[in-house]
């Protein structure tokens, strides 16, 4: 485990003290994949950049694995580093070093002996899928490959935790994907802890078992990414859920309704397919009302699906209520719903 206990780092800027970080208190758990989410100036780069101590912290303590980081010496310091990689959204390579040089030169540093480089470097470019671009420099390669030789100079001497700082940021759609899916199977392989920091909820949404949300310096909310998703709490984490769950009706949708009346709609989010199906069905048994389907989508995660279902009720008032009602000691989460402009 990643313990982060009552951290707090502050920069002095012209007089004035910006609190980066103030009192963090997070657990990671050995072996699961971590997002660190929030908008630009949250304190990402500066809580994940703590936990190899390139940041020290003005106060609190960062224990790895029960060992108390900020305890260390600098000897001590640097042989616990060797075990945590880190990549970087602008990748860090060295430009005038081939791929090979430069997925060798933690290895150097180690100072590990020709031949067990070149046994390693291989098995790298193996897992990379990158052999063929071994004496390649970097600028000729597309920024997935910058990345995935990123990931496999990190990789080269075996860490246990690796550190992501907007990792996929830089990159398209279909590149960010094939990246994430090379992290998820390092985590789920080789049981490396990842802690990824990212301002995309669908990156949190496809890899990450885990999640804290920060804002100006603190973990405003944390939790298993389904939880968080399916019950987020504190504003800014639904204005991130917003970005990957369309939370408002479209307005083409709309305009299309014979009863425009947009009081009469309602946007209801369901945890389970199934339970969505059942839950409808009874409604449209039970009341005398008309229930219209107007829009619907799902995302799933973990296994579990969340669901998001755009309804028009039409009828007497109290019966729509009383249909609001059942809908809600069911475990559907109502809300009158707003239209996208
Ligand atoms: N070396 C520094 N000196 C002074 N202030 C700093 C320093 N590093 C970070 N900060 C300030 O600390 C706050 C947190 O910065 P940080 O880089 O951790 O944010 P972030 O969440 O990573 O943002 P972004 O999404 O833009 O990368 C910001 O207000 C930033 O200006
Ligand atoms: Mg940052």
């Amino acid at each position: 485990m990643i313990e982060f206990k009552n951290i707090s780092k502050h920069y002095q800027l012209k007089g004035q003290t910006l609190r980066a970080l103030d009192q963090i208190n997070l657990q990671i758990p050995t072996g699961s994949i971590f997002g660190i989410i929030g908008y630009s100036g949250a304190g990402k780069s500066t809580l994940i950049r703590l936990i190899n101590l390139l940041e020290r912290p003005n106060a609190g303590q960062v224990i790895i694995h029960q060992k108390d980081f900020t305890a260390l010496n600098a000897r001590e310091l640097r042989q616990e580093r060797a075990h945590i990689g880190m990549i970087f959204q602008h990748f860090n390579l060295l430009q005038t070093k081939t791929v090979a040089a430069n997925i060798e030169m933690p290895m150097k540093l180690l100072g590990w002996n020709k031949a067990e480089r070149e046994k390693r470097l291989n098995e790298l470019l193996e897992f990379i899928d990158l052999k063929h671009k071994k004496d390649a420099y970097p600028d000729e390669l597309s920024g997935g490959q910058k990345q995935r030789v990123g990931i496999a100079r990190a990789l080269a001497n075996h860490p246990k935790i690796l550190l992501c700082d907007e990792a996929t940021s830089a990159l398209d759609p279909q590149t960010t994907k094939s990246v994430l899916e090379l992290l998820k199977k390092i985590n789920r392989e080789q049981g490396i802890t990842i802690v990824m920091v990212t301002h995309e909820m669908d990156v949190i949404e496809s890899v990450c078992d885990y999640v804290a949300v920060m804002e100006q310096g603190k973990v405003i909310e944390t939790g298993s990414t389904l939880e968080i998703f399916s019950q987020p709490q504190h504003p800014t984490t639904k204005s991130f859920i917003q970005t990957v769950l369309q939370q408002q009706l479209p307005i083409n949708i709309l305009n299309n309704l014979e009863n425009q009346n947009q009081h009469s709609i309602y946007c209801l989010k369901f945890l389970g397919k199934s339970a969505q199906e059942t839950v409808i069905q009874a409604v449209i048994k039970q009341f005398d009302i008309s229930l219209n389907i107007l829009f619907a989508n799902m995302t799933e995660i973990d296994g579990a699906v969340i669901g998001q279902m755009f309804i028009q009720l039409l009828g007497d008032a109290s019966v729509i209520q009383q249909a609001l009602e059942f809908l809600q000691a069911n475990g559907v989460e109502v809300e009158q719903s707003g239209v996208q402009a």
